[in-house]
């Protein structure tokens, strides 16, 4: 059992029990020792009893001689528990043999749905859905990796009006003639050309007009361009998905017209709850607790005045056809805070429709603005929304260009894909290193740096280990080899190895991703406190192979961390 919290907690909480069953032990990585138990605190005012008792109770109730070296009451009753060395060792010699690093796979498996990425088509993926594409990617990495059935669903904007304008100007360019080789270079360009022409050509606006109501109506016709149209965005968004690595693919895509012909079956759904109320001619439904600023009750509009569903209805199907249809348990939406009470919306009726069993199986995961260096949202130099293509290709750039300085053996071609791996990898860590709900600088010079919490960093930590065994022409110890703690960083790096399952899991908790970037980050920083301390290839033997057994966790731990949020850790920088 590699997981050193785990075993702490699960007899403390034998412990706990004996004083009031159930009670919290409140365990926390402490620096006075390797761990405090604060839970008598509560307990003691709960109970009305001294908290030094209640520790001391503890203390004495607990089966802990295997697991510490030192226990001991301290301050107004906390419990210090320092490990044994002997325990440390053996769980990070378990930790050695098992591929998984000490996670253990979720012990009722859920089948999930991550929305995630869901850009609008007809326009270029501009740098406003790189954090739902990375935050999203990495939480279904993590859960998968714990054996949740994760589907991911890309939610696009591939309906509404702007597509009548659009498959106009298809026509007066002639991308329906040769659909095969229909490519617009830059759609937001195409986009631009359509809108002007809309608002300067009164019959070319009279046509698109009618296209929309021609694609309503479900014109085999207009459908077929409108296909067109979208498998030409698709491809410009498939660009930017292979560029950063993540896994979404064209079976991920679940845009909103693929829930056109569900709404009437919400509509109906609804009716027959009751829950539908007509106010100015749309249907709405008013879930309890939703005001705005004058305390109104606020509603959810299921079908607009003219006839027309939106948004939140195209929502409202889609939890109906997660949930009911493919028979989900969490919903999990990466979407921009800004969309916050939409979703509570859509959550709050799902919840009374009955597409939802309890209010935990729909969570939002939201998140803050990437800025610029001037503090404000990030935009292009030009003005515009920059194209998020053009921001990955010019992170590559920037790490090439610093590969260059540095002295290298490799191949051109490796140094490529290394300045690939560096430049992505550093976007994707400056992204979901960010707390979730926090906004980011876009900072280049900082995101790239080799030094502090960075991507490259952890990138070159990993490498520089790998380095260890590649030129010293040597192996680690067989798994299972329990290491020698002697020295105060050896011990220091063994219990952080341990942490790495309460990392993931903190993770998964909070499905914030910058838990594990933290840990991963302090992880390689006490590497480098040993690495400084403690020289690897020694004669001794048995103490060279224990290093080299530490190294190698260390490494595995390094790499596997990186692939849960989708970063790459080549052998050789
Ligand atoms: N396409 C939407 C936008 O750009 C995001 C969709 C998020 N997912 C959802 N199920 N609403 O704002």
């Amino acid at each position: 059992m590699p997981d050193a919290s785990r075993v702490l907690l699960e007899r403390l909480q034998v412990a706990f029990d004996t004083v009031r069953p159930g009670a919290d032990p409140v365990l926390r990585v402490s620096d006075r020792a390797d761990f405090q138990a604060n839970g008598a605190l509560p307990l003691a005012k709960e109970l009305g009893r001294p908290p030094r008792e209640i520790a001391d109770q503890v203390v004495a109730a607990a089966d802990l001689g295997d697991v510490c070296a030192e226990v001991e009451v301290s301050g107004p009753g906390f419990v210090n528990l320092t490990l044994s060395e002997a325990f440390i060792a053996e769980a990070v010699a378990a930790l050695s043999a098992d591929p998984r690093l000490g996670v253990p796979v979720a012990s009722s498996p859920e089948r999930l749905v991550i929305d995630y990425s869901a850009p609008n088509v007809a326009k270029e993926m501009h740098v406003g859905h790189l954090r739902s594409t990375l935050i999203g990617d990495a939480l279904a990495r993590v859960l998968g990796f714990l054996g949740h059935e994760v589907r991911r669903e890309n939610h696009i904007g591939d309906w509404g009006t702007p597509f009548g304008m659009l498959i106009e100007h298809l026509l007066d360019v002639g991308g329906a003639e040769d659909a095969e080789s229909f490519s617009v270079r830059d759609l937001n360009e195409f986009y631009a050309t359509a809108r002007r022409q809309f608002d300067s050509d009164p019959t070319f606006a009279d046509r698109s007009r009618r296209r929309v109501v021609q694609l309503q109506g479900g014109d085999e016709e207009t459908l077929n361009l409108w296909r067109i149209f979208v498998a030409e965005s698709l491809r410009h968004a498939q660009e930017v998905y292979d560029m950063l690595g993540v896994l979404l693919t064209p079976d991920d895509v679940v845009g909103e017209s693929f829930y056109n012909p569900l709404l009437p079956q919400v509509v109906s759904d609804l009716e027959e709850k009751g829950l539908l109320v007509e106010d100015d001619g749309a249907l709405c439904v008013f879930p309890a607790g939703f005001e705005n600023r004058k305390g109104e009750p606020l509603p959810l509009i299921v079908r607009k005045s003219d006839g027309g569903y939106g948004y939140p209805a195209t929502d409202l199907a889609a939890v109906r056809d997660r949930t009911v249809r493919l028979g989900a348990t969490r919903l999990v939406y990466v979407v921009g805070a800004e969309q916050t009470l939409h979703l509570q919306l859509v959550f709050a009726v799902a919840l009374l429709a009955g597409y939802l069993v309890d209010e935990a199986s729909a969570v939002h995961a939201g998140f803050g603005l990437v800025l610029g260096t001037d503090g404000k949202k990030l935009a292009s130099r030009s003005g515009g929304s920059e194209r998020l293509v053009d921001l990955l290709a010019e992170g590559v750039e920037r790490a090439a260009a610093a590969l260059k300085e540095r002295e290298s053996a490799l191949s051109s071609d490796r140094q490529a894909e290394i300045a690939h791996a560096l430049g992505i990898g550093a976007i994707k860590y400056a992204d979901l290193s960010t707390e979730r709900m926090r906004d980011y600088v876009f900072d280049w010079d900082r995101m790239l740096a080799t030094e502090g919490n960075t991507g490259p960093y952890l990138q070159y930590a990993h490498a520089r280990i790998r380095s260890i065994f590649r030129r010293g022409g040597v192996e680690a110890p067989a798994p299972g080899t329990p290491p020698l703690l002697t020295e105060p960083q050896e011990r220091a790096l063994a219990l952080q190895l341990l942490g790495f399952a309460a990392a993931v899991e903190a993770t998964v908790e909070t499905l914030g991703p910058s838990k594990l970037c933290t840990y991963l980050f302090d992880l390689a920083t006490t590497f480098t406190g040993f690495y400084e301390a403690c020289r690897v290839l020694v004669d001794d033997e048995a103490r060279r192979a224990s290093r080299l057994g530490l190294c190698d966790v260390t490494a595995r731990t390094l790499e596997l961390g990186l692939s849960l949020l989708g970063i790459e850790a080549p052998e050789q920088m």
